[in-house]
Order: structure tokens, then C-alpha cells, then sequence
């Protein structure tokens, strides 16, 4: 899933939109104004090519007792609303997740995601996301479908595909719930949807796989959070799941949050057929935070309930949720 890091343009060039040429020095106290940075990943991450500093323990290729035994097949989801892969001429650098009919019956909420080593293509999650979609969601994944397009997306991708959304870019898809926005990601791709919610309140929920923030030193940098976060982590050898228990210890007070943890490692089962697991679970949590449907709720938060996270192996903790 690592591709190798190209450190080009670091630092050389002013960017757009808040962006600025040095890279965010974290202190207690400072809060920028927006999450965007000069490194891919945004204030919360670190430069790929410090991976090795902090992850030791846990390297990216570990799997575990509930990793996909074997490649997935590409379906069109299991939900009630079929759903593609495609691209959009009006958000090309990107690829979009939607149901190949637009539903009649129900408004869409929308997601921004961003791909682990936020790499530039928008294929690498598409039995996952294919899955999310056929529920009747419409996401953009960075990069276009047709393989990475070098270098890594920044947390203005993501901000571009909510952009686009709030401007009626999706709306050929079905009726977009423009109040029902999330950004996600895997990895160096949750850490970059973390960065483009920060401060942003258009983006209503935050849902963060197998990452969280790596530096103790940024940690104060989640007061500033608005929203609900969920983190779904790989277990003990994913390297999202000592930085998740400690970003959850450390949310603003009152801020509602769920934890869950599959023993996957940090590579999920987004590549398992319908994205596995991960793909049940992630839309489980959608359809109780933006449906209210609460057979998911259930799911989510009730180790007794029919098909509930816990009876499926994950370890499960949330807070300030009824
Ligand atoms: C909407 O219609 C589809 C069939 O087109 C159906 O499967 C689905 O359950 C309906 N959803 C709701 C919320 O009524
Ligand atoms: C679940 O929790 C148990 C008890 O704390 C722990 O031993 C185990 O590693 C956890 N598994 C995962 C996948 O988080
Ligand atoms: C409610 O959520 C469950 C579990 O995620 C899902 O299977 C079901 O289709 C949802 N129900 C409706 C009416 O959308």
C-alpha cells in the first residue's frame, strides 16, 4: 500500500488557500488557522519519510487473525442502492462512488476520502467504498481511477471534493444532504481528513482508519475539534491503535467519540470482497449517525444486538453517546 515518497516542492512554492511554505511547527497554544500544511496529511500528520521514526513496533505490512485470506471480488455493494466506480469531468483529479441510479427515495450524505500514504488513486479502496456508496452515499476519492498520478494528494483534495459537493457538483448522483458531510480516510489518508475537518464546519463527522495523530506533541491540537470521530484500528499491531486510545483520552470534554479494533493489522479488509469487516462497520456507524437507522446503532454500540461489531471481534469503546 507505500509508495515511495517524493519530497518535491517542499517549502518552495506558496500555495493556495491558507496554505503557507513551511511546515506546521507544533506549540501549545498555537492553532492554525486551517489544517493545511506543506507535507501531505496536513498539521496532523508527519512527512512519510519519517515513518520509520515512529512506527517501529508496527509496521504497515503486519496482518492479523482477521485479515482477507484472499483477494475480494468487485461487486456493485451489498445496500439497497447499487453502486460504481466512475469519474466526473467536474472533479477530474478525483473518483467518485455513487449508486448507478440516483435514488428516489432518500437524500445522499457525502464523503471526502483520502487513501492510505494519501496516494493519488482513487481505485485503491473501491470494494470498500463501493460498499459505503451502496447505501446510498456519494464519495470522491482522491486521485483518478486510473492509477496513481505521483507525489501525494493534500488536504486541499479533500477540500476540493467538498467544495465541489456543496456547489451541486455531485448532484447528478441523487439529492445531496449537503448538511450531512464526513471526511475519511485510511492512514496517512485519515490524518488528512482529519487536517481538512479541522476548522471546518461543514464537515460533520470525522472517521479515521487505522491512524490518529503519531506526535505527542500535537496532541493539544485536538481541542479544536468539532465534530464526532471514530477511529476503526487493526489491533495491537496496527500502528493507529496506541495513537488512537491516546487521541480519544484527549478530545475536548463532552465531544462524542467511538473506538473500535479489529485484529487486522494497519491493512484492514478494505480489499476483501463488499471491504470486509471494515466495510460492515463503516456503514453501520453512517447509518446510525446520519439515518438515525438504529438497527446500525445497535450495531455499533450494543455487544448483544443481532450482528453487533463486538460479535464480529471487534473490541468496541465510545463516549457522550445516548
Ligand atoms: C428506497 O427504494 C429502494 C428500491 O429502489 C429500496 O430498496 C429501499 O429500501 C428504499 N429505501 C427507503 C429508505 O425507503
Ligand atoms: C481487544 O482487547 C483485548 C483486551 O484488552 C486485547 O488483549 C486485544 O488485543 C484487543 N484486540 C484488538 C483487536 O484490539
Ligand atoms: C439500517 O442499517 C442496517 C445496518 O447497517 C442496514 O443493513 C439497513 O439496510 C439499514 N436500514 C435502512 C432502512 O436503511
Amino acid at each position: 500500500m507505500y509508495i515511495l515518497y517524493i519530497p518535491f516542492l517542499l517549502g518552495s512554492i506558496p500555495l493556495a488557500f491558507g496554505q503557507t511554505t513551511a511546515q506546521f511547527q507544533p506549540k501549545p497554544g498555537v492553532f492554525p488557522a486551517t489544517g493545511d500544511d506543506t507535507i501531505a496529511g496536513g498539521i496532523f500528520c508527519i512527512p512519510l519519510s519519517d515513518l520509520s521514526k515512529y512506527d517501529a513496533n508496527t509496521p504497515p505490512s503486519a496482518t492479523g487473525t482477521e485479515s482477507p485470506k484472499a483477494p475480494g471480488a468487485v461487486t456493485s455493494g451489498s445496500g439497497p442502492y447499487p453502486a460504481a466506480m466512475l469519474t466526473d469531468a467536474g472533479l477530474p483529479k478525483h473518483t467518485i462512488y455513487a449508486p448507478k441510479t440516483p435514488p428516489a427515495n432518500v437524500s445522499l450524505p457525502f464523503l471526502s476520502w483520502a487513501n492510505g500514504a494519501c496516494m493519488t488513486d482513487g481505485s485503491q479502496y473501491r470494494n470498500f467504498l463501493t460498499e459505503i456508496a451502496s447505501y446510498g452515499y456519494v464519495i470522491a476519492a482522491d486521485g483518478p481511477p486510473t492509477g496513481s498520478t505521483g507525489g501525494q494528494s493534500k488536504v486541499q483534495d479533500s477540500r476540493d471534493s467538498i467544495d465541489w459537493a456543496m456547489k451541486g457538483g455531485a448532484a447528478k448522483y441523487g439529492q445531496i444532504d449537503t448538511t450531512k458531510i464526513a471526511s475519511a480516510g485510511h492512514s496517512c489518508g485519515g490524518l488528512e481528513a482529519m487536517s481538512v475537518a479541522y476548522h471546518d464546519t461543514r464537515v460533520k463527522l470525522m472517521i479515521l482508519f487505522d491512524i490518529a495523530i503519531f506526535q505527542d506533541e500535537k496532541r493539544y491540537l485536538l481541542q479544536e475539534l468539532k465534530s464526532p470521530v471514530a477511529w476503526f484500528v487493526g489491533g495491537p499491531k496496527d500502528m493507529g491503535y496506541i495513537n488512537s486510545e491516546k487521541d480519544y483520552g484527549l478530545l475536548p470534554t463532552g465531544l462524542p467519540a467511538y473506538w473500535a479494533s479489529l485484529d487486522t493489522g494497519h491493512l484492514g479488509t478494505y480489499a476483501a470482497t463488499n471491504g470486509g469487516k471494515f466495510g460492515k462497520a463503516a456503514v453501520a456507524y453512517l447509518e446510525w449517525q446520519f439515518r438515525g437507522n438504529t438497527t446500525a446503532q445497535a450495531i455499533c454500540q450494543d455487544a448483544k444486538a443481532p450482528g453487533s461489531l463486538v460479535s464480529d471481534n471487534w473490541n468496541v469503546t465510545y463516549k457522550n453517546w445516548a
